[in-house]
């Protein structure tokens, strides 16, 4: 398996590219199956998860084509065609759903459009048990029944789904997605009430809308749509990665140097931004309308600052554990408090071997800031707490080896490559 090997301590500065956001992409892709016609979506990063999504789609029949990238770089926003003209299977198979917790977003496609479908149980992962009830009921009230046997949601709808008031008792992103997307085909009216705001969700309408869906309230938590017989094909753009601009500015904020986010805008970006500012960093709109960029830079001291994850508009808690790597260096203590996920502290001891001060008490940890990290051997179980390391890596005195790099790969694209051209003492250990 590969590692990544870091010696900490140089400033980064310079460019990186911003690549498609992974969680609108995955969204996008699942609503293929929504038409017979060819959808096409442009600036896909290229990731592991995108691979496995491309698997899973394959397995129902869908064409998939790459045609090539917007980029020079080779795989830098990939374009690829994705044609369900008729789904093969509607089975969703345990090998590829435990690989990645998002395959459940073919369920709500898949029996909107055929009318069935069985979708493994994606269980557990690392950072909580994560149930996808919200996701059956909101399907039952359009009219599927539900059953689950060996491990499998069953889900049937003979004569179609019909459109309800679905009202979530707590917003889900992928409960509202899911059920958005089965809407767009279901009979009547249906109306989400408590939605994720997310901007991948509105994403994934505004794609929806491109295909000929009707649906009102984009961006608010009450999404109206109204279903239609059929859908057609669309050629989409797929949003910059809000999550990674934030990584970037925390790498930039961590290591002291100045980086230029290319591609970045603020707009999905207001608490993380009001969060880094109160943290010392500045950060600047530097790009075009036709080429937008922020450039991140610290001027001072990293300042010890208050964080609670919220669902959007507030600080997202996929930015959760590279906030605490930012303040386990930060002049002052911290109070991080994690209210979207049970388990989101696996980076919490691993930050701690490398002369972290951290303390946590159910979802609140305590951080108090220290003059320096030290490099070492650390491991992580997600994505995000892997990229928290890689961030304490690039500004701890010596040498950081990170194992389970697949982590990484599932949602940073090539991130060595772009933080070594902007300086960073980086490379990737095969095997
Ligand atoms: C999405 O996960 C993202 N994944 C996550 O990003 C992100 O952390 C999360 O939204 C919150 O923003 C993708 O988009 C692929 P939820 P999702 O449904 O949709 C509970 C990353 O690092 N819940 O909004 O699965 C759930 O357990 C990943 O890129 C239920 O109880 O998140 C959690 O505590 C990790 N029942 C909370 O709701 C349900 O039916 C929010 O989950 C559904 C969710």
């Amino acid at each position: 398996m590969d590692r990544i090997r870091i010696v900490g301590g140089v400033p980064l500065n310079g460019s990186i590219r911003i690549s498609g956001a992974k969680n609108a992409a995955l969204k996008l892709m699942a609503a293929s199956l929504l038409t017979d016609q060819t959808l096409t979506l442009s600036n896909l990063p290229h990731l592991a998860d995108i691979t496995t999504l491309i698997h899973l789609l394959q397995e129902h029949g869908v064409a998939v084509v790459m045609n090539g990238a917007e980029g020079d770089e080779g795989h830098v926003g990939r374009v690829l065609s994705l044609k369900a003209a008729d789904i093969a299977s509607t089975t969703a198979p345990y090998d590829i759903v435990r690989k990645m917790r998002a395959s459940i977003l073919v369920l709500g496609p898949l029996v909107a459009r055929c009318g069935t479908a069985r979708v493994s149980l994606p269980g557990g992962c690392a950072i909580g048990p994560r149930p996808v009830d919200l996701h059956l009921q909101g399907l039952e009230a359009l009219g599927a029944e539900i059953t689950l046997a060996d491990g499998y949601v069953d889900a049937s709808a003979p004569r179609g789904l019909t459109g309800a008031t679905v009202r979530f008792p707590f917003v889900s992103v992928g409960a509202t997605e899911n059920l958005l997307m089965a809407a767009t085909l279901a009979k009547g009216e249906t109306v989400l009430e408590n939605a994720a705001r997310e901007p991948e969700v509105a994403d994934l309408a505004h794609c929806l809308q491109a295909m000929g869906a009707d649906i009102g309230g984009i961006g608010t938590d009450r999404l109206v749509i109204q279903g239609k017989p059929a859908l057609h094909g669309a050629d989409y753009r797929v949003m910059p990665d809000r999550i990674e601009i934030g990584t970037y500015a925390a790498a930039a904020g961590i290591t002291g140097g100045t980086l230029e986010l290319q591609g970045a805008e603020a707009e999905h970006l207001g608490a993380v931004i009001e969060v880094m500012e109160r943290a010392g960093l500045e950060i600047a709109e530097t790009g075009t309308a036709a080429k937008p960029a922020l450039t991140v830079s610290r001027p001072g001291k990293v300042i010890g600052t208050d964080v609670t994850t919220q669902p959007y508009p507030g600080f997202p808690t996929d930015m959760q554990a590279q906030i605490m790597a930012l303040m386990s260096v930060a002049d002052g203590a911290s109070t991080i408090v994690e209210t979207i996920f049970e388990n989101r502290y696996m980076h919490v001891p691993e930050l701690i071997r490398m002369g972290a001060d951290i303390t946590v008490s159910g979802s609140t940890a305590v951080v108090r800031g220290v003059p320096a990290l030290k490099g070492a051997p650390v491991m992580a179980t997600d994505l995000r707490a892997s990229v928290s390391l890689v961030l304490a890596g690039l500004v701890a005195e010596g040498e950081t080896l990170i194992s389970r790099v697949y982590h990484l790969d599932r949602g940073y694209e090539r991130i060595e490559d772009k933080l070594a051209a902007c300086g960073a003492r980086i490379e990737r250990l095969k095997g």
